[in-house]
């Protein structure tokens, strides 16, 4: 079935026929809903007065959190963020009041009559002044394993040092948006870009104080979400659900971007500190971690993405001593949230980091080091978290990558540029991506699937997954078609909906196709055997003489049939109109979930994988040093896919993910001013990557022959991981600044590299170098 077909809706993507919430049609009683935040980091509200705004014109509702119905909460997994504000705001964004009118100019007008006089308080905005005040969020966590003191005291080297990496946007194209509109008694109808529809579901039933089963919540699709509209859909969601119920009328709230931008969180900043113990040929011999996560003015999800971290800090390589410790703090900033990697990129970027160091320390490649980590078949196989690691791919695609890439004749070459051009050096860095797919909750590996087929053939297919562009939806038409032995056209995967199959977990962690297409086929395979049996029935009954076996039908071509009386096969669309005839029902229920999977947390100890995801990249790049302008010269990526259920979506995905990546990694820088307002609000001051950033050579190939075991149809999961081969782009730029030294002195580097961090850390570079050769003369005289 390894097939590129488009995605499912490519052509209505592109005519704009696609419908995005912002385009469902609705009557000419919408209202549009407004949100009015705090323009304070931290402050006693002393004085809300909402009178006056609500006597303008066209104004229809102007809410406080006196108005809510039910529980002013909308914390996903800790009860920690408040719908609206109470008495205090704690970060700039944090929503107050709400406005419904019939235009926008109206609420802006309804705004401006809002009188609240603020308190300012004592702010805590980034990570050195949480830390110094020991402003946690919640109780340390540690992994560990072997003994790390006595293996560092006795490495016969050791460095450590401090890595920062940077925040991260989502810019999904499609800010967040819903549209409510309310039914008959306490029914409300939710149309919301979202990726985790059944918990935007129970968190509005639970504001408005009304039953689960009066909250349908539909997502056609999302115009990208990338881990943003994972937790934080919900409050765009709730404000317009509590504006909706207030009015009577159908209410949408769509964020501006600015507004978005400003009032949502981000990918956690992290600052880590690390210490290695390695041998002469760099072997790693123990690492002592401290992550320390900024998770901004509630908790969200920011322990389990720091637990990821934490069990991503190995990243493809065996460290026989290992301990981590992450920490999450509580700073005044809008709650930090989901990002593709989830704390994983974060992780990486350590040990990436120390094995770059490393390299450089013993002034070997750092290829050389990488592949003498990797984990190994059958040996130095077991992660600091007790999980063995099966099915290990890390060494076939380094060999593979390392001769397609042509590294070692690159690497030379870029040596010998680099010793011709004064201010414009090349660098080029290999890295590798292990990730450990399922949800580290491990009940949240759950999925379940609704499957219809009509007395016409056609098939209609329910599942608890939601769309935002990653193709999901294609390739849960290709499964359910695959396993039905039908042909695609007659399968339609229609909008994930919470009334058609409820209780799902979030669409995240990479695992969608892998849930929801084995739920899927679990439905398929009821069905089936359902046909399966009616059908044998019936043949017997008309030839008793020699009778059909239900195991002898099969499905194929649009055909059911009987292998051993091949005459006896009708089309799928005749034998559905039998079927119906015979009142066997046409619709089953699917569901799945994960085996053999599951964890100790509080240890940190167990199996929280089904299984890892694996690829690498050679990345090259031209580093102005005067400048920091950079280009991706050429990127080869091979990826671990294991048999694509469609290798257009895949390549897509991976390149998608890789460019994200080089994004985080480069250009995308977040700032907050010193009172806590976001100054990277607007495309125009936060630069995600165009298709000018794109690599000039681009070459991404899917690893051949390595069926995955463990999932539908022997495939596997590919949305997050490609973001960190992106670090291959960050230490390539390393390896470029350090070439403006001739790789004597060691630059210092963060993430992003942004062109400032790459000006200043050469010119620190070229000034400690001129420094270092005066000395030496000065010896040497
Ligand atoms: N691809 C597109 N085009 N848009 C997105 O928003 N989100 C990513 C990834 N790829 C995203 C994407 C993230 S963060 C995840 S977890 C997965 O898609 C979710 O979908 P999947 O589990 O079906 O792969
Ligand atoms: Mo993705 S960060 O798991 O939504």
């Amino acid at each position: 079935m390894t097939t590129t077909i488009p995605h499912e809706s490519a052509t209505k993507h592109v005519t704009g026929e696609a419908v995005y919430v912002d385009d469902i049609a609705v009557n000419e009683q919408l209202l549009v809903g407004r949100v009015v935040y705090s323009p304070h980091a931290h402050a006693r509200i002393k004085l809300l007065d909402l009178s006056e705004a609500r006597k303008i014109p066209g104004v229809h509702a102007v809410l406080c959190h006196k108005d809510i119905p039910g529980h002013n909460q909308m914390g996903p997994v800790v009860k920690d963020e408040l719908c609206l504000a109470v008495d205090t705001v704690t970060f700039i964004g944090q929503a107050i009041a709400l406005i419904a009118a019939e235009t926008e100019e109206q609420c802006f007008e309804a705004q401006r009559h809002i009188a609240i006089v603020y308190e300012p308080l004592e702010t805590i905005l980034d990570l050195e002044t949480a830390i110094a005040r020991n402003s946690l969020l919640g109780p340390p966590a540690k992994i560990e394993r072997g003994d790390v003191d006595t293996a560092l005291r006795t490495a016969p080297h050791v460095l450590h040092g401090t890595l920062q990496t940077g925040a991260q946007e989502h810019w999904y194209l499609e800010s967040q948006v819903c549209l409510c509109i309310a039914g008959e008694g306490n029914e409300m109808n939710v149309y919301s870009s979202t990726q985790h529809p059944s918990e935007t579901q129970h968190l509005i039933a639970e504001l408005l104080g009304v039953a689960n089963h009066e909250v349908v919540v539909e997502v056609r699709r999302m115009g990208g979400a990338f881990g943003g509209k994972e937790t934080q859909a919900n409050h765009t969601a709730c404000w317009a659900a509590l504006l909706c119920k207030a009015t009577g009328r159908p209410v949408k709230i769509r964020l501006f971007r600015d507004d978005d931008m400003i009032m949502t969180g981000k990918r956690h900043r992290f600052l880590s500190t690390y210490e290695v113990g390695f041998d002469d040929d760099g072997t790693l011999l123990a690492a002592k971690l401290q992550l320390n996560s900024d998770g901004g003015a509630a908790v969200d999800l920011s322990f389990a993405i720091l637990q990821r971290a934490m069990l991503h800090v190995d990243n493809a390589y065996f460290v026989p001593n290992l301990s981590v410790v992450g920490q999450a703090y509580k700073t005044n900033l809008p709650s930090n949230t989901a990002f593709r990697g989830f704390g994983g990129p974060q992780g990486m970027a350590v040990i990436e980091t120390i094995i770059d160091r490393v390299a450089r320390f013993l002034k070997k490649d750092a290829a050389d080091i990488r592949r003498r980590n990797f984990y190994g078949i059958g040996t130095r196989d077991v992660t600091h978290y007790g999980q063995k690691i099966e099915h290990n791919r890390l060494s076939t695609i380094y060999e593979q990558l390392m001769t397609s890439s042509e590294y070692e004749k690159r690497r030379r070459e870029v040596n010998a540029f680099n010793q011709q051009h004064e201010f414009t050096k090349k660098g080029i860095a290999i890295t590798p991506v292990k990730f450990g797919i399922s949800f580290t909750t491990s009940f949240l590996n759950q999925a379940g699937a609704l499957v219809n087929v009509y007395k016409d053939g056609t098939v209609l297919v329910n599942h608890g997954g939601t769309e935002m562009g990653q193709g999901l939806h294609t390739k849960i038409q290709q499964i359910a078609a695959a396993e039905f032995g039908i042909s695609l056209h007659r399968v339609k995967v229609n909008a994930t909906d919470t009334s058609k199959v409820p209780n799902t977990s979030a669409t995240a962690a990479s695992a969608g196709t892998d849930l929801n297409g084995a739920a899927v086929k679990n439905a398929v395979d009821i069905l089936k055997a359902r046909f399966a049996d009616a059908l044998a029935e019936h043949w017997t009954a008309l030839h008793p003489e020699a009778p059909t076996r239900s195991n002898a039908i099969i499905i194929s071509n649009d055909t059911i049939a009987d292998t051993a009386h091949p005459e006896r096969s009708l089309s799928f669309p005749d034998a559905m109109v039998l079927m119906n005839l015979k009142q066997v029902s046409l619709s089953a229920t699917g569901f799945y979930k994960t085996p053999d999977i599951g964890w100790d947390k509080a240890k940190g100890f167990g199996k929280p994988f089904h299984y890892f995801s694996y690829g690498m990249a050679v990345t090259e790049v031209l580093v102005d040093i005067l400048t920091g302008r950079h280009t991706l010269l050429r990127t080869d990526i091979l990826h671990d896919v294991g048999d694509s259920l469609n290798p257009g979506i895949d390549i897509g995905q991976v390149e998608g993910g890789y460019i994200q990546g080089v994004g985080w990694c480069t250009t995308e820088e977040v700032k907050w001013d010193d009172k806590g307002n976001l100054m990277t609000h607007s495309p125009d001051t936060y630069k995600i990557p165009t298709v000018q950033d794109i690599p000039i050579d681009f070459r991404v190939a899917l690893l051949q022959s390595s069926p995955n075991p463990n999932a539908i149809r022997r495939s596997k999961a590919v949305a997050e991981p490609p973001l960190m081969l992106a670090l291959s782009a960050w230490l390539a730029i390393k390896d470029a600044i350090s070439a403006a030294a001739n790789h004597e002195v060691e630059p210092e580097f963060s993430l992003p590299a942004t062109n400032e961090v790459i000006v200043m850390s050469a010119e620190k570079l070229r000034r400690e170098l001129v420094r270092d050769h005066s000395i030496h003369n000065a010896v040497v005289k």
